[in-house]
């Protein structure tokens, strides 16, 4: 096991570079009709430094294989020889070690492979070589120890590349005599491919090739790239007392030996709590870049987590570079407040529109009452009359309810307690008038009309010029003036009304009167006189007498009309 110890600072981080090279059985390769010489992979081991024997074995056989040196298989200098191999040797081969006290022993797996179709090398053994692009590179013929000329002369050695000849014609390749390497020089992508090396190998007089392909991989050049956190980048996250977190600290670079480490509380991470255990990982990216990472486990977060911030350090051209992160405990649920704050904002609104909607009527008259004095006087339209009350007039000496309602009720609330000021039909009307005239003439002076039906309302309401009466209602309602539809009583039958009479009935709707003629007293707080006074137009409470002088004023100028 080969292990490299770094010392950076007072950290010091046990990184495997290679993988264990102890194999069980260790696979060797080697092309048919080509020498190869194998040795036994015990030997590496110091205790065998001194004196031993070593004997090979074919697989399950005990006769140990010759060391007679013409022989195709011998065994020479403590390596197994095969001149040339055949397809027939591959299989198992056992090589046993024996020192004074102890012996030992390994097995091997020789392979012995075809060329590739077409090819001058099987893809299955090549060795892999890096270069960086932009840089000197250099391919390696590796392997070639054992097969020095028998004049120790340095063999000669022919390259290929894809099996072709002629690529070191390019200036940039550099053949290193004795070296068994070619140089590149401005290494290029392109450079990539499957170089192969031969070299005649003279042995008893005979002559044998022994080649060797590199898959050349090229890198591209590592940007001259300023190491940097990728995370952490000096924030705050939100993390629950309890629960697990994962503390990593990343930084990307073009180099590979940067090792960021964790600190907390002006020591590692490991001794402010041993069951951090952190670790350090790397990692390739494409383009040369280089992720290095080390990472711990709070697998439950305490209380102590929150107090101090967690650095990660590393250090690039003898600097040190720090980024932390601090843990704190989560704020309190504001999505839980938005949401319940939305839900409480919809029903209260909700509410809101329900109360209006019964309330109403009593919250527009107590606006007007209370808020009309602050509003101040609102320019004159020039109207008179509050409202113009129109309703079924008996010729006949009995009086009908809607004759006490029209000419007692309705002055009593309307005007008495609520100051309007009415022009009722009948009333306000002098003797002798000409009726049509008047009415259209009050009629533009008022602010709103007000129908007065009874069940026994006669098919017109006023008998007397009832189509001129007609078709000044469908004028006005025309024009937008209001009307105002009070029902005397259930009116069952609506068909026998005027067709203007319906249309509002069926457009504004109509307040029914419920109470009793008989009533002494009324009220203009109940039900009924609430919805009329909604209707009504927004009024200043008057004194009586100043009513009384507009009739006047307003009697002496219909008359001066006329
Ligand atoms: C090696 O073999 C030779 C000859 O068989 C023998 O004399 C010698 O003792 C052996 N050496 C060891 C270390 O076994
Ligand atoms: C190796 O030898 C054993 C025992 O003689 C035999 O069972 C096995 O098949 C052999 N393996 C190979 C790869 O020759
Ligand atoms: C080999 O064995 C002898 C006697 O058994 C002992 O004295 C000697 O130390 C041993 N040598 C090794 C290398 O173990
Ligand atoms: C390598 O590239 C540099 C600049 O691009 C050039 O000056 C130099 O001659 C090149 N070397 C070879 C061997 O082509
Ligand atoms: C190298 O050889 C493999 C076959 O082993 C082939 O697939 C590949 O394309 C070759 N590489 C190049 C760059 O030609
Ligand atoms: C060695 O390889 C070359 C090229 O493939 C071939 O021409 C030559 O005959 C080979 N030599 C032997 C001894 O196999
Ligand atoms: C750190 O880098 C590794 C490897 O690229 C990646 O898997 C991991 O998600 C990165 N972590 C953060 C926090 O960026
Ligand atoms: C850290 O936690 C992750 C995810 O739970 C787990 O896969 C990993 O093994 C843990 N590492 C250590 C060192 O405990
Ligand atoms: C993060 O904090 C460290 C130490 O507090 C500081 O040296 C560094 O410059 C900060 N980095 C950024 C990106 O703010």
């Amino acid at each position: 096991m080969t292990s490299t110890f770094l010392l950076i600072g007072h950290l010091i981080l046990l990184i495997p570079l290679f993988s264990a090279e102890e194999c069980i059985v260790c696979d060797y390769f080697v092309l048919v009709g080509e020498p190869t010489a194998i040795s036994c992979p015990v030997i590496t081991l110091p205790a065998l430094h001194s004196d031993y024997n070593m004997t090979w074995y074919k697989n399950g056989s005990n006769t140990p294989i010759t060391t007679e040196k013409h022989a195709r298989i011998h065994v020479r200098k403590g390596l197994l020889w095969f001149i040339p191999a055949t397809l027939e040797d591959s299989g198992l081969y056992e090589c046993e070690v024996r020192g004074l006290n102890r012996s030992n022993q390994k097995t091997i797996n020789l392979k012995v492979f075809k060329n590739d179709n077409g090819l001058c090398f099987n893809g299955k053994m090549k060795y892999e070589q890096v270069v960086n692009s932009a840089n000197i590179g250099n391919i390696i013929c590796p392997d070639l120890e054992n097969f020095k000329d028998e004049d120790n002369v340095k063999p000669e050695v022919h390259w290929y590349k894809e099996c072709k000849p002629g690529f070191l014609e390019d200036k940039r390749f550099v053949l290193a005599e004795g070296e068994n390497a070619v140089l590149i020089h401005n290494v290029s992508v392109q450079d990539k491919g499957n170089y192969t090396c031969r070299m005649v190998y003279t042995y008893m007089g005979k002559q044998y090739n022994v080649s060797r392909t590199m898959s050349l991989v090229v890198k591209e050049s590592p940007l001259q790239m300023r190491p940097e956190f990728i995370y952490p980048k000096n924030n705050t996250i939100e993390v629950e007392l309890g629960s697990h977190v994962v503390m990593e600290c990343n930084v990307s670079s073009g180099i590979n030996s940067l090792i960021p480490y964790w600190e907390v509380n002006d020591g590692y991470v490991d001794d402010f709590d041993s069951t951090y255990r952190e670790q350090f990982y790397e990692k390739g990216m494409p383009h040369g870049i280089t992720v290095a990472g080390t990472k711990f486990n709070i697998s439950k977060v305490k209380v102590k987590d929150y107090a101090y911030k967690f650095f990660c350090h590393f250090i690039y051209e003898s600097q040190q570079f720090t980024s932390y992160i601090k843990l704190e405990p989560p704020a309190q649920n504001i999505q839980g407040y938005l949401i319940g704050g939305g839900v409480s904002l919809v029903f209260l609104v909700f509410v809101t529109l329900i109360i209006y909607k019964i309330f109403k009527i009593d919250i527009v008259l107590w606006y007007r009452n209370s808020c009309h004095p602050f509003l101040g006087e609102k320019a004159s339209d020039g109207k008179i009359y509050d409202a113009y009350v129109l309703y079924p007039k008996n010729r006949e000496s009995c009086l009908y309810s809607s004759d006490i309602f029209a000419l007692k009720i309705l002055p009593e609330v309307l005007e008495r307690q609520c100051g309007y000021n009415l022009f009722i039909f009948g009333r306000n009307d002098l003797p002798g008038e000409d009726m049509v005239s008047v009415a259209d003439e009050t009629l533009k002076q008022s602010r709103r009309l007000m129908i007065i039906l009874a069940s026994e309302t006669p098919s017109c309401l006023l008998e007397d010029a009832c189509e001129q009466q007609l078709a000044m209602y469908n004028a006005l309602i025309r024009d937008g003036t209001q009307v105002i539809l009070i029902e005397m009583d259930e009116i069952l039958d609506y068909t026998s009304m005027p067709e203007s009479v319906r249309y509002i009935k069926q457009k504004h709707g109509a307040i029914q009167w419920k109470g009793d003629v008989s009533e002494k007293s009324c009220s203009a707080n109940t039900k009924f006189w609430k919805n009329v006074r909604y209707q009504m137009p927004s009024k200043k409470k008057m004194s009586h007498s100043e009513i009384y002088l507009l009739h006047q004023t307003l009697n002496s100028s219909t008359t001066k009309g006329n």
